[in-house]
Protein backbone atom coordinates (compact mmCIF):
# COMPACT_ATOMS: atom_id res chain seq x y z
CA UNK A 1 0.00 0.00 0.00
CA UNK A 2 2.86 2.65 1.08
CA UNK A 3 6.19 1.49 -0.60
CA UNK A 4 10.06 3.32 0.07
CA UNK A 5 12.12 1.75 -2.70
CA UNK A 6 16.39 3.26 -2.31
CA UNK A 7 14.66 6.72 -1.39
CA UNK A 8 17.26 9.49 -0.74
CA UNK A 9 16.81 12.75 0.11
CA UNK A 10 19.11 15.53 0.59
CA UNK A 11 18.37 19.31 0.92
CA UNK A 12 21.93 20.89 0.02
CA UNK A 13 24.52 19.24 1.61
CA UNK A 14 22.01 17.76 4.28
CA UNK A 15 21.48 14.22 3.97
CA UNK A 16 17.69 13.61 5.81
CA UNK A 17 17.60 9.70 3.94
CA UNK A 18 20.01 7.84 2.62
CA UNK A 19 18.38 4.72 0.71
CA UNK A 20 15.57 4.17 2.69
CA UNK A 21 13.52 1.06 1.80
CA UNK A 22 9.74 -0.25 3.15
CA UNK A 23 7.31 -1.65 2.71
CA UNK A 24 3.90 -1.26 4.58
CA UNK A 25 0.61 -3.27 4.04
CA UNK A 26 -2.98 -2.23 4.29
CA UNK A 27 -4.52 -1.96 7.80
CA UNK A 28 -0.50 -2.00 9.67
CA UNK A 29 0.14 0.23 12.45
CA UNK A 30 3.68 1.56 12.03
CA UNK A 31 5.92 3.59 14.43
CA UNK A 32 8.56 5.71 12.78
CA UNK A 33 11.13 6.43 15.87
CA UNK A 34 14.99 7.30 16.00
CA UNK A 35 16.29 10.71 17.50
CA UNK A 36 15.94 14.11 16.49
CA UNK A 37 16.89 14.95 12.96
CA UNK A 38 16.62 11.11 11.88
CA UNK A 39 14.30 11.78 9.21
CA UNK A 40 10.92 10.80 10.32
CA UNK A 41 8.97 14.06 9.28
CA UNK A 42 10.97 13.71 6.28
CA UNK A 43 9.43 10.46 5.14
CA UNK A 44 5.80 11.74 5.70
CA UNK A 45 6.57 14.93 4.05
CA UNK A 46 7.31 12.85 1.07
CA UNK A 47 4.26 10.79 1.23
CA UNK A 48 2.25 13.51 1.27
CA UNK A 49 4.55 15.13 -1.93
CA UNK A 50 5.04 17.65 -0.39
CA UNK A 51 8.59 17.89 -2.22
CA UNK A 52 10.26 14.92 -4.33
CA UNK A 53 12.92 12.80 -3.06
CA UNK A 54 16.18 12.95 -4.49
CA UNK A 55 16.13 9.82 -6.00
CA UNK A 56 14.00 6.56 -5.59
CA UNK A 57 10.82 5.55 -5.59
CA UNK A 58 7.75 6.57 -3.60
CA UNK A 59 4.49 4.06 -3.96
CA UNK A 60 1.30 4.87 -2.26
CA UNK A 61 -1.89 3.15 -2.97
CA UNK A 62 -0.46 1.40 -5.68
CA UNK A 63 0.78 4.70 -7.42
CA UNK A 64 3.98 6.19 -8.22
CA UNK A 65 4.32 9.96 -6.56
CA UNK A 66 7.31 10.93 -7.16
CA UNK A 67 6.93 12.56 -10.22
CA UNK A 68 3.34 13.05 -9.75
CA UNK A 69 1.60 15.65 -11.70
CA UNK A 70 0.81 18.78 -9.73
CA UNK A 71 -3.06 18.42 -10.52
CA UNK A 72 -3.18 15.05 -8.82
CA UNK A 73 -1.22 15.91 -6.07
CA UNK A 74 -4.53 17.13 -3.93
CA UNK A 75 -6.04 13.94 -5.41
CA UNK A 76 -3.39 12.11 -3.10
CA UNK A 77 -3.51 13.78 -0.22
CA UNK A 78 -7.48 13.46 0.11
CA UNK A 79 -6.43 9.73 0.65
CA UNK A 80 -4.42 10.51 3.95
CA UNK A 81 -5.43 11.83 7.11
CA UNK A 82 -2.38 13.92 8.30
CA UNK A 83 -2.07 14.72 11.98
CA UNK A 84 0.51 17.37 12.45
CA UNK A 85 2.43 18.50 16.06
CA UNK A 86 1.27 22.00 15.42
CA UNK A 87 -2.07 21.41 14.35
CA UNK A 88 -2.19 22.92 11.24
CA UNK A 89 -5.55 24.67 12.19
CA UNK A 90 -6.96 27.40 11.35
CA UNK A 91 -7.14 29.65 14.12
CA UNK A 92 -9.82 32.62 12.45
CA UNK A 93 -11.93 29.92 12.03
CA UNK A 94 -13.96 27.66 14.62
CA UNK A 95 -13.58 24.03 15.46
CA UNK A 96 -16.53 23.16 13.62
CA UNK A 97 -15.07 25.59 10.28
CA UNK A 98 -12.15 23.52 10.78
CA UNK A 99 -13.59 20.21 10.19
CA UNK A 100 -16.17 20.96 7.49
CA UNK A 101 -13.13 22.70 5.30
CA UNK A 102 -11.79 18.82 5.40
CA UNK A 103 -14.99 18.42 4.02
CA UNK A 104 -15.62 20.99 1.42
CA UNK A 105 -12.61 20.04 0.12
CA UNK A 106 -13.36 16.23 -0.37
CA UNK A 107 -16.32 17.67 -2.16
CA UNK A 108 -18.99 16.87 0.29
CA UNK A 109 -22.04 18.50 -0.16
CA UNK A 110 -22.62 20.93 2.39
CA UNK A 111 -25.76 19.64 3.55
CA UNK A 112 -24.21 16.67 4.66
CA UNK A 113 -21.76 18.69 6.83
CA UNK A 114 -23.53 19.34 9.92
CA UNK A 115 -23.80 15.75 10.67
CA UNK A 116 -20.33 14.43 9.94
CA UNK A 117 -18.71 17.34 11.87
CA UNK A 118 -20.87 16.30 15.31
CA UNK A 119 -20.28 12.77 14.58
CA UNK A 120 -16.55 13.39 14.90
CA UNK A 121 -16.52 15.62 17.66
CA UNK A 122 -18.27 13.60 19.56
CA UNK A 123 -16.26 10.66 19.07
CA UNK A 124 -13.52 13.07 20.10
CA UNK A 125 -15.25 14.48 23.02
CA UNK A 126 -15.41 17.51 22.14
CA UNK A 127 -18.98 17.74 21.51
CA UNK A 128 -19.63 21.11 23.68
CA UNK A 129 -16.62 23.06 21.30
CA UNK A 130 -17.71 23.41 18.35
CA UNK A 131 -18.60 26.87 18.17
CA UNK A 132 -14.87 27.82 20.03
CA UNK A 133 -12.16 29.31 18.30
CA UNK A 134 -8.68 26.98 18.48
CA UNK A 135 -7.17 30.02 21.11
CA UNK A 136 -9.95 29.21 23.18
CA UNK A 137 -9.04 25.67 23.73
CA UNK A 138 -5.69 23.71 25.25
CA UNK A 139 -3.03 21.27 23.48
CA UNK A 140 -4.73 18.21 23.91
CA UNK A 141 -8.36 20.02 22.88
CA UNK A 142 -6.16 21.09 19.81
CA UNK A 143 -4.91 18.28 19.18
CA UNK A 144 -8.58 16.51 19.24
CA UNK A 145 -9.26 19.02 16.73
CA UNK A 146 -6.64 17.56 14.43
CA UNK A 147 -7.68 14.10 14.86
CA UNK A 148 -10.92 14.89 14.06
CA UNK A 149 -10.61 16.86 10.69
CA UNK A 150 -8.57 14.31 9.46
CA UNK A 151 -10.62 11.49 10.44
CA UNK A 152 -13.98 12.99 9.17
CA UNK A 153 -12.96 12.48 5.28
CA UNK A 154 -12.42 8.37 5.95
CA UNK A 155 -9.17 8.87 4.81
CA UNK A 156 -7.59 5.09 4.22
CA UNK A 157 -4.03 6.03 5.54
CA UNK A 158 -3.26 8.22 9.32
CA UNK A 159 -0.28 10.20 9.63
CA UNK A 160 0.50 11.58 12.66
CA UNK A 161 3.47 13.37 13.48
CA UNK A 162 4.42 13.26 17.07
CA UNK A 163 0.77 13.86 18.02
CA UNK A 164 1.52 13.44 21.75
CA UNK A 165 3.90 16.28 21.66
CA UNK A 166 4.32 18.53 24.81
CA UNK A 167 0.93 16.65 26.15
CA UNK A 168 0.83 14.92 30.10
CA UNK A 169 0.52 11.10 29.83
CA UNK A 170 -3.10 10.80 30.26
CA UNK A 171 -3.82 13.26 27.85
CA UNK A 172 -1.22 11.39 25.65
CA UNK A 173 -2.96 8.22 26.09
CA UNK A 174 -6.68 8.79 25.29
CA UNK A 175 -4.91 10.48 22.04
CA UNK A 176 -2.99 7.74 21.11
CA UNK A 177 -6.64 5.47 21.44
CA UNK A 178 -7.96 7.67 19.14
CA UNK A 179 -5.59 6.83 16.45
CA UNK A 180 -5.31 3.04 17.62
CA UNK A 181 -8.99 3.42 17.00
CA UNK A 182 -8.96 3.98 13.14
CA UNK A 183 -6.27 1.38 13.23
CA UNK A 184 -8.95 -0.90 14.58
CA UNK A 185 -11.06 0.06 11.70
CA UNK A 186 -8.70 -1.09 9.34
CA UNK A 187 -7.31 1.92 8.30
CA UNK A 188 -3.23 2.18 7.77
CA UNK A 189 -1.47 3.91 10.56
CA UNK A 190 2.32 5.30 10.42
CA UNK A 191 3.30 7.48 13.99
CA UNK A 192 6.25 9.39 13.91
CA UNK A 193 7.58 9.66 17.87
CA UNK A 194 10.74 8.95 19.56
CA UNK A 195 8.26 8.84 23.02
CA UNK A 196 9.45 5.16 24.48
CA UNK A 197 5.66 5.23 26.33
CA UNK A 198 3.72 5.63 23.17
CA UNK A 199 5.85 2.50 21.45
CA UNK A 200 5.09 0.94 24.81
CA UNK A 201 1.42 1.44 24.62
CA UNK A 202 0.19 -0.68 21.93
CA UNK A 203 2.05 -3.58 19.71
CA UNK A 204 3.37 -2.28 16.32
CA UNK A 205 6.01 -2.66 13.51
CA UNK A 206 9.14 -0.35 14.24
CA UNK A 207 10.92 1.73 11.64
CA UNK A 208 13.83 2.87 13.03
CA UNK A 209 16.27 6.01 11.48
CA UNK A 210 19.11 7.44 12.70
CA UNK A 211 20.72 9.87 10.93
CA UNK A 212 18.32 9.10 7.84
CA UNK A 213 18.90 5.63 7.55
CA UNK A 214 16.85 2.62 8.56
CA UNK A 215 18.94 0.41 11.26
CA UNK A 216 15.95 -1.45 12.75
CA UNK A 217 12.36 -2.44 11.12
CA UNK A 218 10.42 -5.04 13.24
CA UNK A 219 8.29 -6.49 10.38
N1 LIG B 1 13.15 21.72 4.41
C1 LIG B 1 14.35 21.39 4.88
N2 LIG B 1 15.45 22.09 4.54
C2 LIG B 1 16.67 21.74 5.00
N3 LIG B 1 16.91 20.70 5.84
C3 LIG B 1 15.85 19.98 6.21
C4 LIG B 1 14.53 20.28 5.77
N4 LIG B 1 13.69 19.36 6.33
C5 LIG B 1 14.45 18.56 7.07
N5 LIG B 1 15.75 18.91 7.01
C6 LIG B 1 16.87 18.23 7.69
O1 LIG B 1 16.72 16.85 7.48
C7 LIG B 1 17.05 16.11 8.66
C8 LIG B 1 15.87 15.23 9.08
O2 LIG B 1 14.82 16.09 9.55
P1 LIG B 1 13.41 15.54 10.03
O3 LIG B 1 12.57 16.72 10.28
O4 LIG B 1 12.92 14.55 9.06
O5 LIG B 1 13.80 14.80 11.39
P2 LIG B 1 12.86 14.13 12.49
O6 LIG B 1 13.31 12.71 12.63
O7 LIG B 1 11.44 14.38 12.14
O8 LIG B 1 13.27 14.93 13.81
P3 LIG B 1 12.36 15.39 15.08
O9 LIG B 1 12.25 14.19 15.96
O10 LIG B 1 13.19 16.48 15.72
O11 LIG B 1 11.05 15.89 14.57
C9 LIG B 1 17.47 17.14 9.68
O12 LIG B 1 18.87 17.24 9.67
C10 LIG B 1 16.83 18.41 9.18
O13 LIG B 1 17.56 19.54 9.57
MG1 LIG C 1 9.94 15.43 13.06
Amino acid sequence: MLKFSDVNMSFGSVTALKDVSFDIDKGELVYLTGPSGAGKTTILRLLLREFKPTSGKIIVNGQEIQDLRRKDIPGLRRSIGAIFQDYKLLFDRTVAENIAIALAVKGVPENEWFDHVHDVLKMVGLPKQSELFPSQLSGGELQRVAIARALVVNPKIIFADEPTGNLDWETASSIMDLIYGANDHGRTVIVATHHPDVLKRRKGRKIELKKGKVVADTK
